[in-house]
């Protein structure tokens, strides 16, 4: 093995490291943003890349858009048990949950929570969303600079998870809290030992049991945790596997909108002419969510582990490894996708990219986010000729959440 193997990328020059040396999953390149040209060398020179020593173990990279579609489309081959991230479980706290499952039993239980995104539910859903987008964006403090992930991104976000679990209101800020500490440990300061993240999780599961508690034998209830107390393959589950499949649906609908709404300004801010194509037609909204929801790819990878030796784009897989589909990357590769690497919110086929995943596991939601960005573009349009971005975003040091913390903003009205 070369020297460089446990280098630390950020201070390495991408265009010259040796490609044996390659470790895309390292914090500080996400922090910093810094992750995109070593991401372009590894599809150009080595789509199916093996990193022999991370700070998570040995795993391959799967780069190109084509080899991740196959990857997907063969979950017998390509496991998502045990787990669907770049870090493996902790043995002493698993967290099951469907997406980290296979058939059978995920599409059971996917299958009963399924119908809190069926159309007659998100058609019923649309006018409260556009009242509470309405309210958010009327209560902004205009003529000063304020944090648009927080009341905005994080607010509406919050929001709408509370309306599908049916949580009280007044406490949906918890959701935020246990949301950012399901994805994040120590290392990325939002909390300060793995104990105390282990404690604030199981708050979260009291909290849910009562729910759960109260609605077990109440009938016809249309939210998430009504659906799991009277499904089928859901009403016995373990309180561990609660609190997993919980973390799922937090998860699921708060981080990765989120950082689509804030990522979208960002995107707007550096394109000016796409900002003034917008001004000159609203009608490319629903177009331009789905190129923001490709250019912002707001979750970095889905992990897979080959269920038997195998071979993939000339690569020998042995039974156990672990492969990571970069789908940052997919959504780059210019094989797939023409000017992968320029934000076009009128591009043709804008809906075909990776960000939702592909085949079984494909992301439950995806209708439901695209809604709200949706009203939520709509309803600023009316609003503001310009939300300008001021400041230098701060983005989450996360291989997997691919978002910001704080993206300073200013509103210039109609
Ligand atoms: C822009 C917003 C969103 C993005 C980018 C996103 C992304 C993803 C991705 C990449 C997957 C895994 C796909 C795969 O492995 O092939 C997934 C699964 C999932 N998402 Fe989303 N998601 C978003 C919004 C939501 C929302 C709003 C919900 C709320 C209901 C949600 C719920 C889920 C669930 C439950 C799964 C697991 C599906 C399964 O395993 O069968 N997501 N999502």
């Amino acid at each position: 093995m070369s020297t460089t193997a446990t280098a630390r990328m950020i201070d390495l020059d991408p265009a010259t490291i040796d490609l044996a040396d390659i470790d895309v999953s390292q914090r500080e390149l996400w922090a910093e943003n810094k992750k995109w040209d070593f991401f372009t060398r590894l599809r150009n020179e080595a789509p199916i890349h093996y990193c022999p020593e991370s700070e998570f173990g040995p795993y391959w990279s799967v780069t190109r858009y084509a080899d991740i579609m196959e990857v997907e489309n063969n979950w017998q081959m390509f496991s998502s048990d045990p787990a669907i991230v770049i870090q493996d479980p902790e043995e002493d706290f698993e967290l099951p949950m469907f997406i980290a499952m296979d058939p059978p039993k995920h599409d059971e239980q996917r299958k009963t929570v399924q119908g809190v995104v069926a159309p007659m539910n998100l058609k019923n859903l649309e006018g409260t969303i556009r009242t509470r987008v309405q309210n958010i964006l009327d209560s902004l403090p205009v003529g000063e600079t304020f944090n648009w992930v927080d009341l905005v991104s994080i607010e509406l976000t919050t929001q709408m998870l509370a309306t599908l679990f049916d949580f009280p209101f007044e406490d949906r800020r918890k959701l935020t809290r246990w949301s950012d500490v399901a994805t994040g440990g120590p290392e990325t300061g939002i909390v300060e030992t793995e104990e105390q993240r282990r404690e604030e999780l199981y708050e979260c599961l009291t909290y849910f049991t009562r729910l759960w508690q109260e609605r077990e034998n109440q009938a016809g209830g249309n939210d998430l945790i009504s659906m799991l107390a009277h499904g089928d393959s859901t009403r016995d589950m373990s309180p561990q596997e609660f609190l997993g499949n919980l973390v799922l649906l937090i998860v699921g609908g708060n981080d990765t909108t989120r950082n689509s709404i804030t990522g979208g300004v960002l995107a707007l801010n550096e394109n000016p002419g796409e900002y003034a194509k917008l001004r000159n037609n609203p009608g490319v909204i629903p177009n331009m969510v789905s190129e923001i929801i490709r250019w912002v790819t707001p979750l970095a990878h889905m992990r897979r582990t080959a269920t038997e030796d195998t071979e993939l784009g000339g690569q020998q897989i042995k039974a156990g490894d672990k492969l990571v589909m970069w789908y940052v990357s997919g959504n780059r590769d210019e094989r797939a996708i023409d000017r992968p690497n320029e934000f076009i919110i009128d591009r043709p086929r804008a809906r075909q990219h990776l960000s939702f995943g592909f085949g079984i596991h494909r992301c439950m939601g995806n209708r439901l986010a695209e809604m709200q960005l949706r009203i939520l573009w709509e309803e600023i349009q009316q609003r503001f000729h310009k939300v300008e971005v001021v400041g230098e975003p701060v983005r989450v040091p996360s291989n997997f959440v691919h978002g910001f913390t704080e993206l300073p903003v200013r509103l210039h009205p109609i």
